[in-house]
């Protein structure tokens, strides 16, 4: 194999443009990268539509060959032989990934649909986001952050989040594909003096069990102290159904995080 740390500092992919390379990317971009990219790059539940040729992190070959070898720390995009595929891909099989996904970048910028500005009202106002999720600084903290949601996960995804709240913790995400440290499964208890308390779990080990409830107070509790102890993956976020939220209202509110995310 010749292609070797050379290539990563040279702008320089030396299969562009090449359609058997293309090929061959596109098979191992099924392996590696379409669980959290989505089939055809379009992006996924857990990772950005990589078609869009204005992209966050990477402008150039060498920018990609860069992002896909380190990964994005502080994010789920995972370093190249991180993510349980063995000892991970060759150069060669990087720039072939990177020639496959030139092929299929859309030059035109995604229209932007929504309104930002209604969205952050409803964000803080009537739709109550802020309740549960922080954005750039602001909000509540029984939920996920959600200033960089809108640059990580796709709009499809983030409008499957708000309609189907439980989905995704259903899934019971593996280490190497959660997107947060955290969980955020649900805990229901009583205590032993009949206390109810329901929350989403912040730490959990074998005899006790640290829990937030929905006024962000927190709990450290023995369980073998506890009347009863319930954990499911049924969200603490309510489903937002289109009574509760219209469509338009949610891609205001969709156009709000991509909006920020952009910053
Ligand atoms: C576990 C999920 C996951 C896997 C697997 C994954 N990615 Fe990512 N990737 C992400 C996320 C999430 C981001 C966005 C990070 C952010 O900006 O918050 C990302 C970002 C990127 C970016 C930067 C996009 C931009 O706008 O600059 C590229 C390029 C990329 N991934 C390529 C790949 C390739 C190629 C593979 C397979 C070899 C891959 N990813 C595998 C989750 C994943
Ligand atoms: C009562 C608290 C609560 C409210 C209100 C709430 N959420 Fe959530 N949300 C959560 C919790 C807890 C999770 C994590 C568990 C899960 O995935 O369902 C979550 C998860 C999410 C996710 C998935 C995380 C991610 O990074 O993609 C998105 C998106 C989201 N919420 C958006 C919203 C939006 C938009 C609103 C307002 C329309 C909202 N939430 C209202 C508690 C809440």
């Amino acid at each position: 194999m010749a292609a070797t740390a050379t290539c990563a500092a040279d702008d320089h992919n030396p299969y562009a443009a090449d359609p058997k390379a293309g090929k061959a990317g596109e098979y191992e971009f099924r392996i590696n990268c379409a669980l959290c990219h989505g089939l055809g790059a379009h992006g996924g539940g857990r990772g950005p539509d990589l078609t869009q040729a204005q992209k966050k992190h990477a402008h150039s070959d060498a920018e990609l060959f860069q992002v896909i070898s380190n990964g994005i720390p502080g994010t789920v995009m995972p370093a190249n032989g991180t993510n349980g595929q063995g000892v991970g891909m060759t150069d060669e099989e990087i720039w072939q990934i990177i020639t496959y996904i030139r092929s299929v970048e859309v030059k035109a910028p995604a229209k932007p649909a929504g309104s930002a500005a209604h969205g952050k009202e409803l964000f803080y106002g009537d739709a109550n986001c802020s309740l549960c999720h922080m954005v750039e600084g602001r909000g509540g903290r029984l939920g996920p952050e959600l200033t960089g949601v809108g640059g990580s996960r796709t709009r499809e995804a983030i409008i499957d989040s708000v309609r189907n709240p439980s989905r995704r913790l259903a899934w019971g995400l593996t280490e190497a594909t959660k997107e947060f440290p955290q969980e955020y499964e649900t805990v229901a208890v009583v205590t032993a003096d009949g206390k109810e308390i329901k929350g989403v779990a912040l730490n959990e080990d074998n005899f006790s069990v640290q829990m937030m409830d929905a006024s962000e107070q927190i709990f450290l509790l023995e369980k073998d102290e506890l009347r009863s102890f319930k954990k499911t993956r049924e969200s603490m976020m309510p489903t937002y159904n289109a009574d509760l939220l219209s469509d338009k209202d949610l891609e205001d509110v969709v156009a709000y995080l991509v909006s920020v995310a952009a910053k």
